[in-house]
């Protein structure tokens, strides 16, 4: 072979190769089925995946190569084979269908026949393939084998049986999640997937898995026996439930919302979704999901109308303003929630006081004491033995704002004062004061927000 290039005017990263006849030029270590995937050219596969590291384990990928005139002894797979200058590939010659349709032979040697009671049926990689290179009939007689199932938790279901340990997602939990928790136990025909410790899958991105599964070895559980996929009408969204702002699709079927699965935004979530977006839409449907303002009445809670709430969270913002007054941010809170809820206390808090005096009304955006953490030791608080103690007036060590709650008559006070205000690299901004083993000090609409904030 020459030395030379093929293409002189190529810019020395890039080699010229040629898939099914068609030339291009490709960056140089790239493998052929990326370079065929650029050029949109086909080639079946099952372990491969852009975004996980390369495995060449299915061998479905085989093609037929030649490197200046002398054809490769063997297939190739080309998930694995990077290209090189002046190679010519072969995805649809004998040699290469010959190849792909024999590893799918093998492929089905152990897969069970279930596809109609499967819930990958009409989304099966596998399935698909097989219609264009399985044979209609097996020539193997033995017995199938069975794989016993693993419990992976209420979101993904198993039915290992049907795994071709193609390691995707062993291979998505290392390097995507970086949690290790799959892996393949024993060797051979007897090689299983599952968890090293026999526990349920505990990354926060176990819904992932799902996706990645080429067959129905690994589903999801929530939404399984519950349509097909060509019943499904995809709604483009947002996930809402962290800063990130995925990108999903709501797949919907005679409007009823049946599941969400990642949108591809290289710039954002890539392909990979969260549980909390993944399964959140569950919660629209939930039994106690709250749908009408709740007031609390006794232990309990009552419905009310948007009125009656409203002219009750004005009346217990007017008549706790002071100390009682507090907000609650959770730690998941995205940027832009958390400065319209800055830009928006000061003004409630505003309204509902005439006075700065509570320490406690201070914005989650307002200037923090820069000494971290305090705390203020039980055995030094000054202790207010009755409610003839105005407000307590202890002062933090730290910012020095006087502490302005009041006990009820007669009770023991046991609360204290705490600012834990976090340091410049802490992800979370919250400057708050907490009472405790105090009679619930915050309003009643605020126990009764329906996402559960306490
Ligand atoms: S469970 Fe699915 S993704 Fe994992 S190895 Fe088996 S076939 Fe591949
Ligand atoms: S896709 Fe190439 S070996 Fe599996």
């Amino acid at each position: 072979m020459s030395a030379q290039p093929v293409n002189p005017n190529l810019p020395p990263d890039h080699v010229t190769i040629s898939i099914d006849g068609v030339e291009m030029a490709v960056p140089k270590g790239s493998m052929i089925i990326q370079a065929a995937d650029k050029a949109g050219i086909p080639i079946p596969r099952f372990c491969y995946h852009e975004k996980l590291p390369i495995a060449a384990n299915c061998r479905m990928c085989l093609v037929d190569t030649e490197i200046g005139g002398r054809p490769a002894p063997k297939p190739s797979p080309a998930c694995a084979t990077p290209v090189m200058d002046g190679m010519k590939v072969f995805t649809r010659n004998d040699k290469a269908l010959k190849a792909q349709r024999n590893v799918m032979e093998f492929l089905l040697i152990n897969h069970p026949l279930d596809c109609p009671i499967c819930d990958q049926g009409g989304e099966c990689e596998l399935q698909d393939l097989s219609l264009g290179y399985g044979r209609s009939v097996s020539r193997f007689v033995e017995r199938k084998r069975v794989v016993p199932d693993e419990d992976l938790g209420p979101l993904v279901a198993t039915e290992m049986t049907r795994c071709i340990q193609c390691t995707r997602c062993v291979r998505f939990t290392a390097e995507i999640a970086g949690t290790y928790e799959l892996g393949g136990m024993q060797r051979g025909e007897n090689l299983q997937i599952g968890t090293y410790d026999g526990q349920p899958l505990m990354t926060e991105l176990s819904g992932n898995v799902i996706d990645v599964c080429p067959v129905g070895a690994l589903t999801n559980k929530v939404y399984r026996f519950k349509a097909r996929p060509w019943e499904l009408i995809a709604r483009p969204s947002l996930g809402y439930h962290d800063a990130l702002g995925s990108n999903l699709f709501h797949h919907v079927r005679r409007g009823e919302l049946l599941r969400s699965v990642p949108r591809d935004n290289e710039a954002v979530n890539e392909c990979w979704l969260s549980d909390r977006d993944r399964y959140a839409h569950e919660g629209l449907t939930a039994d106690d999901r709250a749908t009408v303002p709740l007031i609390r009445d006794g232990d309990g809670f009552r419905e009310a109308s948007w009125d009656e709430a409203l002219d009750m969270a004005v009346r217990i913002l007017r008549e706790s303003a002071g100390d009682a007054l507090g907000v609650l941010a959770h730690p998941a809170t995205s940027n832009e929630e958390g400065t319209l809820l800055a830009r928006a206390w000061p003004a409630v808090s505003a309204a509902a006081t005439s006075t700065t005096a509570s320490a406690s009304l201070t914005s989650p955006m307002a200037p923090r004491p820069s000494r971290l953490p305090c705390r203020w030791p039980r055995s030094s608080r000054p202790m207010p033995s009755s409610s003839s103690a105005p407000t307590c007036g202890m002062k933090c060590r730290c910012c020095t704002s006087a502490c302005a709650r009041r006990p009820s008559a007669g009770q023991r006070s046991t609360w204290s004062i705490r600012w834990t205000s976090t340091s410049p690299s802490a992800s979370r901004p919250s400057t708050s004061c907490r009472r405790r083993s105090w009679p619930r000090p915050w309003p009643a609409w605020i126990w009764a927000m329906p996402c559960g904030l306490r």
